[in-house]
């Protein structure tokens, strides 16, 4: 029997379907509400609102368990590779050999960038964040591909896809040289999609360049760790924006500037900055762990928190560990890293921490890792995007395969009441 929810209004009873994920998941299904009461839902910043059914990622934010098409974060950023990851994300299933094979040579025939392309970077200031860059390069690569903007063509839409996949490292790597007013370096395919992108962005034309395993190995698997992870506030505006059926590429736009926000992808950037302040002014983990939990201080603890999880976020934990790996392996030490461990220690023994159950998150340890492998701090937040690339694609495929329709939220208008325009001499 079909399981319902049962809501009273002023003395009516109304019969609401109850939906069932997969994995337990169950939320109550509101469509008809409206037309048969007349009463809408409020939820600002939507806390406990489902916006759509997915199959792409499972988050279970009480365990801390994150999946992707069922298959646990751990083991992908084990057993597999970024671009098998992305497969995996966009297609459904793992690739075999021949299917990535496949893939990655379809990939690599689109990582050049148009050099009409390459010309917008020269109009950037030196400083400018590679967000602001990236989210204008990638809403104007659509000027390039007139042919292949329609979403609802699967052949188009698939097009836009690798070419975005493709070309992100080599506009990430652009916008870094330009910044630091290097020739730019075309891709090399025989190398794999983290190479290329270590080439593009750290070597010169003038020398041969030596890509260290240890450090691509790690941007592979801090790649997959962001690559998706379900209705964050980036891939709901990729769904929102999506669903008025722009193009892949405004889609993604739209989504690189709202992971920008230091509440959201920024916060790597901003977690760096902490810990840098901590070390430059000599203050201790508590007293910046007392400064967090101020309400008088604007001071947060970046990279503590999360709106799903009330656990230790599991790609946290991953990149915890792989942090203390690379560093030894490039024989580097951080003494930021041991700030941040520092931090987490005091802030999970700390009533307000432990009572409101916040626990680091994604961006918590990334940022050191970054900086051990020689990414600039401000280039942080560009790599959580390189990452999250093929999440937003999944969904706007889904999305699009949903045939959903547009997105656009109802409202509790709380302004004036109707009233007459004066003329102006009398207002
Ligand atoms: C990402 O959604 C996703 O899936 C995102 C993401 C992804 O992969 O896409 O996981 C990536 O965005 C990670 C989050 C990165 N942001 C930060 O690390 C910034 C610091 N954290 C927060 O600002 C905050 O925790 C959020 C934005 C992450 C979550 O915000 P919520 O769910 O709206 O929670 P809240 O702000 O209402 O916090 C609840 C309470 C509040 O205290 P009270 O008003 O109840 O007294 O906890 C406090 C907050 O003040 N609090 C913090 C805190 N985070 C929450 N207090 C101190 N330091 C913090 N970091």
């Amino acid at each position: 029997m079909d399981k319902k929810a049962r809501l009273e209004v002023e003395g009516k009873s109304y019969d609401l379907p109850i939906i069932a994920g997969t994995e337990g998941e169950r939320g109550i299904d509101i469509g008809n509400l409206r037309g048969e009461t007349g009463l809408v839902t409020l939820d600002p910043a939507y806390k406990n609102t489902g916006s759509c059914t997915s199959s792409i990622t499972f988050i279970d934010g009480e365990q801390g368990v994150l999946q992707h098409r069922g298959y646990p974060i751990e083991q992908l950023a084990e057993k597999a590779t970024f671009l098998e990851v992305a497969y995996l994300l966009i297609n459904g299933e793992l690739p075999n050999r021949g299917q990535i094979e496949e893939w990655s040579t379809e990939i690599r025939y689109h990582t050049m960038l148009h050099e009409d392309v390459k010309r917008l970077f020269g109009a950037f200031p030196k400083d400018a964040h590679p967000m602001a860059v990236s989210s204008a390069v990638i809403a104007a690569l659509s000027t390039f591909y007139p042919e292949d903007l329609d979403p609802l063509d699967e052949r188009q839409a698939r097009a836009s896809a690798d070419r975005l996949i493709a070309k992100f490292p080599t506009i990430v790597a652009c916008a870094y040289k330009h910044s630091v007013g290097q020739p730019f370096l075309y891709p090399d395919n025989k190398l794999s999609y983290v190479e290329n992108f270590l080439r593009m962005a750290f070597g010169t034309p003038c020398e041969e360049f030596e890509v260290d395993p240890v450090i691509a190995q790690a941007i592979d698997q801090l790649l997959i760790l962001h690559a998706d992870h379900e209705q964050n506030c980036s891939t709901s505006t990729v769904r929102l924006v999506g669903s008025s059926h722009v193009n892949l590429f405004g889609a993604i736009s739209a989504a690189i500037n709202a992971l920008w926000g230091s509440r959201h992808g920024g916060a790597n950037q901003a977690v760096i900055e902490m810990l840098e302040t901590i070390d430059a002014e000599g203050l201790t983990a508590q007293q910046f762990v007392d400064r967090a939990k101020d309400r008088d201080d604007t001071s947060r603890l970046m990279g503590f928190g999360h709106r799903v999880y009330r656990n230790y976020d599991p790609r946290a934990r991953v990149i915890k560990q792989a942090a203390g790996n690379v560093l030894d392996k490039l024989g580097v030490t951080s003494n930021l890293l041991e700030i941040a461990v520092e931090l987490e220690r005091i802030a999970l023994q700390d009533d307000y921490f432990v009572s409101r159950r916040l626990f680091p998150n994604v961006d918590f340890y990334s940022g050191v890792i970054y900086r051990a492998l020689g990414i600039p701090v401000n280039s942080f937040t560009v790599m959580f995007a390189m990452g999250r690339l093929p999440g937003w694609i999944a969904h706007w495929l889904e999305l699009h395969q949903q045939g959903q329709a547009i997105g656009r939220p109802r409202q509790i208008y709380i302004g004036p009441t109707k009233r007459d325009v004066a003329p102006i001499d009398q207002r």
